[in-house]
């Protein structure tokens, strides 16, 4: 990814982070997890290193890795006491069996080949260790919009510019063609009613009209009715968000 658009990748994921219910996610992971204290846990694809920060107050060794530097620096500034790394899902730099723990939040969705990311996952993972994933089907945003035709068009052309788009409901079958044992699958619903959402609704329009699928005129007219919706307290977005966890052989 460019840094332009790390750049404008950071504010999407603080407004998600500090959504209500964003909380509540996070620790149903950790939850997952099982993670003892002092156990070797990794957040693949930390991004700016929320999770890895709420771990290591839970006395869990957590390593932080993102195959952006970027990301990894901002991180490192935001939570000067977290151990992060730059890294890639595909090839992560821990030995063979050396994790008690794995969770990726948001990412598997951006790789090209996620058996291949859970397959690493697979070999870093002592047996018995755990692996929570979590994240959106980006071909599943349910928005109120005053033009639902341009809507549905944002959202699917928007999915086709994520890598695997439909990564989140693959999430139980990846699990087991890598092996896992006891997999679990649940699904949250985020519900945003407020201005907090609109970095999220602004750049999925953006990026359509960045890719040409829709006008610059449109893109306006769209964002600016949520922005009027946000105003007038009429702002209503629901993401399913998939939490699938399972146990390494
Ligand atoms: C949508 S962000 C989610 C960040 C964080 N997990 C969160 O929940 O806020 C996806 C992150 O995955 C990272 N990423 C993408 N491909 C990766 C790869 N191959 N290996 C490691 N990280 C990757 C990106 O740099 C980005 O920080």
């Amino acid at each position: 990814m460019s840094n332009e658009a790390i750049g404008a990748l950071i504010p999407q994921l603080d407004a998600v982070d500090e959504s209500p219910g964003a909380a509540a996610l996070r620790a149903r992971s950790y939850e997952l997890l099982r993670a003892a204290r002092g156990a070797q846990v990794v957040d693949v694809g930390c991004g700016t290193g929320r999770a890895v920060a709420e771990l290591a107050d839970q006395d869990v060794r957590v390593m932080g890795i993102d195959v952006s530097d970027q990301m990894i620096a901002l991180a490192r500034e935001r939570w000067p006491y977290g151990e992060f790394c730059v890294g890639d899902a595909y090839a992560l730099p821990l030995e063979d069996g050396e994790a008690a723990g794995y969770r990726a939040d948001k990412v598997i969705h951006a790789l090209a080949d996620p058996g291949r990311a859970l397959a690493e996952a697979r070999r870093v993972l002592a047996s018995g260790g755990r692996i929570v994933l979590c994240g959106q089907d980006w071909d599943t945003f349910v928005i109120d919009s005053s033009d639902p035709e341009l809507t549905r068009t944002i959202v699917r052309e928007r999915a086709r510019q994520v890598a695997s788009p439909q990564a989140a409901r693959q999430y139980r079958n990846l699990l087991l063609d890598a092996g896992g044992r006891d997999v679990t699958v649940e699904v949250h619903t985020g519900v945003f009613t407020d201005a907090s959402f609109l970095p999220v609704l602004t750049r999925l329009a953006e990026a359509c009209c960045a890719h040409g699928a829709i006008t610059r005129a449109q893109a306006g007219a769209w964002i600016a009715d949520q922005r009027e919706r946000a105003r007038t307290d009429r702002l209503f977005a629901a993401v399913p968000i998939f939490m699938a966890a399972a146990t390494n052989p």
